[in-house]
């Protein structure tokens, strides 16, 4: 007896231990790296234990990638793996009845003398098949992406362990199966019902479903870590998923509101969510005019639940703001009011919709539009639309499936690669044999050393077949780091990865050997010089064989330069964006300095207005690239976490690729804005002469508005085509911008229009973009329009020009009258403007006309009381 009372009492601690989750209400997450016998902290810091304790089967080989890519965010768990050749199961304790992420890590890689292409697997888990078929080197291949997450959350159920069975596919000879990492992360009850599109009041029961995410946006704001959520969940900028020309305004709360969750699960989505949102804009006629639409790729035959985030932080009333909802154009939800649903400003609320995604050719989308309700009998104070965040979850199928196809690389893709592959044998001729050269590229979206620049080429190669289509519109991205759960576009199908890259390294930064830049420019050739900047010199050069990059050297002997350098790589290894310029990478040997770019092949914007032996642009060339650059600006100012104040922009600045693109370049004296509310920071003031602000010399505050003023410049040489300082011209004529202000004044601003366009720009265009120009060059900041009114008030002029050459007489209506208001950088007040253009008597006379109650249009002009 007495010998028994240690093993009671190990048993009564076990016994303990296993109701311990049920008693304290503590559930236990698993978060294992496979293949090996130590622990280790990722990225992010978070502990990854050992898989063996829970692993059953007795075959499997750990086993260690050959190859470490430069674009995984840590070892841990990537360059372990566990590898199965037959069927071999995890048992992982949970806790009965709760819900789960499940999260499943891949990084395809040669394992021993075993080959990334051959891991073909099955995984079910708890009779859901999760994967089928699935080979992670060409999911890797067709979304550019070195390593693959895929989350799950299945069924609650009644057992408290999930079997998780790992098989190698039997469609393919000798495949075999294997897995990096395992996460279990407990997680409250998100999920109940949804709506059904097309059916009223036919809710689908989500509760007792098993998904798969396939995307989470955090919609006009930015990426956010998992160690930033409380389920540890990754949000992804929503950019790269707009669909349409006009891209909506990104707002952000000010940080003296504060975000009531009144009773709403906080787990739901975090603050972050909720303190960001994607509105359609100010121009409430402009608005009426267009959807807000993000498109997303998904795999056909599954239904989905698409998870709206709302949180409106600037209205405050009901019908300030409503808006139709719709999904893949069926109308999900009619006159949504954000402030209806959570009776006050600041409290979020989110909604679940579900919609089928059949089979048809073409269909394999979720597509989500946003337009102001117009029709309604009691018209909303203002034509606008807002979200906050976007979930997509896949739900199994009655098979109990979440399993989709590989995805195909795309034709684009496809085309990319056998074209570096030609280039890279002819280039190697001579040295290496041709065979070799290609399986080079082929290995490259597997996980080699080249994803950075599999990256650069599907951009260039994508920017291209959009221009191809006539259609500028559809912006995703193939970048990994700005794209979440999925970078295709155009294939044909889509599995869901997620990067899990730290804030940090975020930014696709690749490191190069001096060895290779030297190689690149001929060993800083100077025939290669495109360029001399304040930093140092521009080379021009090839790496990867085939791919033109730009390489900026720092000058070694320059102080200015080592600051300029880190400056530029801490800004842009963290922005992407269609109007930036991206950095490749850098180097950083032997008192060297490099920065790496994508090649701009038409230089600057300079030389294709008044430098230059290029042929003259048009007026409506010269706007698209004045538009091109506003979206760089305004992304700087408002997109990223903090205000980015470029503080160096001129025309030459302004680099243009072969597609016509317009990209800010050139960060190095960027400043950070610790935050929006303190508005300006105290510098030494740098910048070029010419555009340099005025009020930013005279108080040496620094100021977004700084930008604007500069940009303000940079607009009239685009009309004028004359340089910003000109000391051949008489006195008063030397500074372009004091010069044009008194034009503007005096009316005379025709006399100095480039003769080469005079004449054929539309009235109604130069009169909005002369009036846009002029605002930009306001003596004081805080009279200056926002880069984001700038960038409206500069698409409209180009649809005034468009429609004027269009047809001759234009159908459009008198523009808004944004001209009488002072445009600051406050939200709220921002808000009231698009109100002002409602109300405008012009517009109230056209509803009247329409037959709208003249009682109704008292409410609109003067809405107290509702
Ligand atoms: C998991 O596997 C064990 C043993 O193989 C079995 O007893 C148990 O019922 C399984 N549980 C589920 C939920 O499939
Ligand atoms: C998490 O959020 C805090 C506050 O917003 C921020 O300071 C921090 O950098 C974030 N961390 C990560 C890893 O994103
Ligand atoms: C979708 O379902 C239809 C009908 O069952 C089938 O013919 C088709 O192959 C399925 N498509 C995919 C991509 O699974
Ligand atoms: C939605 O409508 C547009 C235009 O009418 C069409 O091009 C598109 O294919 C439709 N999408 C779906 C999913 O029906
Ligand atoms: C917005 O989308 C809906 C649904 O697809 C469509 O019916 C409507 O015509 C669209 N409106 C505009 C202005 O594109
Ligand atoms: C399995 O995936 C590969 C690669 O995507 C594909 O070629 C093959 O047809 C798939 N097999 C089946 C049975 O789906
Ligand atoms: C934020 O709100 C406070 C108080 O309402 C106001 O004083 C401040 O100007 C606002 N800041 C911005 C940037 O709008
Ligand atoms: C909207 O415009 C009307 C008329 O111009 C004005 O009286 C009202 O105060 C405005 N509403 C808000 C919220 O500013």
């Amino acid at each position: 007896m007495v010998n028994n009372l240690p093993d009671l009492l190990s048993l009564l601690s076990l016994f303990i231990l296993l109701n311990s989750h049920a008693v304290f209400g503590v559930e236990t997450k698993l978060v294992l790296t496979c293949g090996t016998g130590d622990k280790g902290k990722d990225a992010d810091g978070r502990e990854w234990e050992p898989d063996t304790k829970y692993f059953i089967s007795s075959t499997s080989t750990p086993s260690t990638a050959s190859f470490q890519d430069p674009s995984l965010p840590s070892e841990v768990p990537y360059m372990t793996a566990r590898i199965f050749t037959a069927e071999a199961t995890y048992r992982l304790p949970t806790t009965a009845g709760k819900r789960y992420w499940v999260r499943l890590h891949f990084y395809p890689a040669t394992y021993g003398t075993l080959d990334s292409h051959d891991a073909y697997l099955d995984v079910i888990a708890n009779g859901v098949q999760l994967l089928k078929n699935f080979s992670a080197s060409e999911t890797g291949r067709a979304l550019t992406q070195a390593y693959i997450v895929k989350e799950y959350s299945l069924a609650p159920d009644a057992s408290d362990v999930i079997n998780m069975t790992f098989t190698s596919s039997k469609e393919h000879k000798g495949s075999y199966a294997f897995i990096n990492g395992i996460e279990l992360i407990p997680i409250p009850d998100l999920f109940t019902s949804a709506q059904v599109v097309g059916f009223k009041d036919q809710p689908v029961d989500v509760k007792t479903a098993s998904l798969q995410t396939m995307y989470r946006l955090n919609v006009g704001g930015q990426f956010i870590a998992p160690t930033n959520d409380s389920v540890l969940r990754t949000w992804y900028d929503d950019t790269p998923y707009l669909y349409g020309a006009i891209a909506g305004v990104a707002t952000v709360k000010n940080t003296s509101e504060k975000i009531d969750y009144n009773g709403m699960l906080e787990d739901i989505a975090p603050l972050d969510v909720y303190s960001t949102a994607r509105s359609m804009g100010y121009d409430g006629n402009l608005n009426k005019n267009y959807n807000l639409t993000w498109q997303l790729q998904v795999d056909a035959n599954f239904t989905y639940i698409v998870r709206l985030h709302f949180c409106d932080y600037l209205a405050d009333r009901i019908n300030q703001r409503a808006f139709n909802i719709y999904i893949n154009n069926q109308t999900a939800q009619e006159g949504a009011d954000v402030i209806g649903w959570a009776t006050r400003s600041s409290v979020p609320v989110y909604k679940d919709y579900a919609i089928y995604v059949s089979d048809r050719a073409g269909d394999e989308v979720v597509t989500l539009a946003l337009h102001p309700r117009v029709d309604a009998a009691l018209p909303p104070e203002f034509y606008d639309a807002i979200l906050n965040g976007l979930e997509i979850f896949k739900m199994a199928d009655p098979q109990g499936s979440l399993a989709g196809p590989n995805p195909q690389p795309s034709e684009m893709l496809l085309k990319a690669e056998a074209k570096a592959a030609v280039e890279a044998n002819k280039q190697a001729n001579g040295f290496s044999s041709s065979s070799r050269n290609i399986h080079v590229i082929e290995g490259a979206a597997g996980g080699a050393a080249a994803v950075g620049a599999m990256a650069a080429i599907c951009i260039s190669v994508y920017i291209r077949k959009r221009r191809e289509h006539g259609v500028d519109a559809h912006t995703t991205s193939w970048l990994p780091i700005s794209a979440g759960f999925s970078h295709t576009t155009g294939s044909k199908s889509h599995a869901s990865v997620i990067s899990h890259l730290s804030s940090e390294a975020q930014g696709l930064s690749r490191r190069f050997s001096l060895p290779e830049i030297k190689q690149a420019t001929k060993n800083f050739d100077e025939s290669n010089v495109i360029g001399v900047g304040g930093f140092g010199k521009v080379y021009k050069g090839v790496i990867d064989k085939t791919i033109k990059v730009a390489i900026k050297r720092s000058n070694p002997q320059s102080e200015q330069g080592v600051n300029e350098f880190q400056t530029e790589v801490e800004m842009l290894s963290k922005l992407r964006h269609k109007h930036l310029v991206s950095l490749i990478g850098y180097c950083e040997e032997d008192n060297e300095m490099c920065l790496v770019y994508d090649y701009m092949a038409r230089g600057t914007m300079r030389e294709h207005i008044y430098k230059g032996n290029n042929p003259q642009l048009s007026w409506k060339q010269r706007l698209e690239i004045c538009i091109g650059a506003a979206r760089g600006l305004h992304y700087l100012h408002t997109g990223a976490r903090y205000t980015i104040i470029h503080r160096d922009v001129k025309t030459t600045n302004i680099l243009i690729d072969e597609n016509w693109v317009a990209k800010v370049s050139d960060f190095g004296l960027s400043k950070t804005g610790p935050n929006m509310d303190k508005g300006h920071v105290s510098t030494v003031v740098k910048g070029s002469f010419g555009y340099l602000d005025p009020e930013y010399f005279r108080r040496q505050q620094l100021t977004e508005k700084s930008d604007v003023y500069s940009f303000g410049v940079v607009l009239f040489e685009a009309l004028c085509a004359r340089p910003a300082l000109n000391p051949n011209l008489p006195k008063e004529q030397v500074s372009l911008a004091d010069w044009a202000q008194h034009c503007h004044r005096k009316g005379t601003l025709e006399h100095i229009i480039d003769p080469h366009i005079k004449g054929k720009i539309n009235p109604e265009c130069l009169k909005k973009f002369t009036d846009t120009a002029q605002k930009c060059l306001l003596d004081s900041g805080i009279d200056r329009p926002s880069m984001g009114d700038v960038l409206w008030n500069l698409e409209f002029a180009l649809q005034l020009q468009e429609s004027a050459d269009g047809s001759t007489h234009s159908t459009r209506e008198r523009t808004s009258d944004f001209d009488e208001i002072s445009l600051e950088n406050n939200n709220k007040i921002r808000l009231h403007i698009s109100n002002l253009s409602l109300g405008s008597e012009h517009e109230l006379s056209q509803e009247l006309e329409d037959g709208t109650p003249a009682d109704i249009f008292s409410q609109i002009a003067n809405p107290k009381g509702r």
